[in-house]
């Protein structure tokens, strides 16, 4: 799978070891940034992954930042992202089943790397059950085309 990662400069503490969890099980990663530990903002890489995620460009998107709040906000201000911040594994899988997801956020102030990678683990191999489910992410889509 083609994953885009994005981060501003305190979510680069865990992006290195997600990056190499992720290609050591097979995956493409393309990083949007940033990747120094200057001051940034966190809006740049939250909208610079989920553009990419929203135009088919990678099929799914990582964004960090030191809660995963802003970066999760900036994600799902782009139409078609819908993007979860998770501090468990239990939410990460289910709002791939239950939401479709396709940003996941996780706060480098939040958790440290083991969970991180338990929460991408569940994240991704979760997979969107659709059938009741299916109407209630149309009207998430709906409320796209409101804005
Ligand atoms: C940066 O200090 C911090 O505000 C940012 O990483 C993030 O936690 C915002 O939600």
């Amino acid at each position: 799978m083609k994953i885009a990662i994005g981060c501003d400069h305190v979510g680069l503490e865990l992006k290195p070891c997600i990056v190499e969890h992720l290609e050591k099980r097979g995956h493409t990663v393309q990083d949007f940034g940033t990747n120094s530990y200057e001051r940034t903002d966190y809006p740049i890489y939250g909208k610079a992954v989920a553009e990419a995620v929203a135009s088919g460009a990678c099929e799914k998107g990582i964004v960090l930042c030191g809660t995963g709040v802003g970066i999760s906000i900036a994600a799902n201000k782009i139409h078609g992202i819908r993007a979860v911040v998770c501090s468990e594994p239990y939410s990460a899988l289910l709002s791939r089943r239950h939401n479709d997801t396709n940003v996941l956020a996780l706060g480098a102030r939040v958790v440290g790397s083991a969970l991180a990678l338990m929460i991408v683990d569940a994240w991704l191999a979760g997979k969107y059950e659709g059938g009741r489910h299916a109407k209630r992410v149309d009207m998430l889509t709906e409320l796209d085309r409101l804005r």
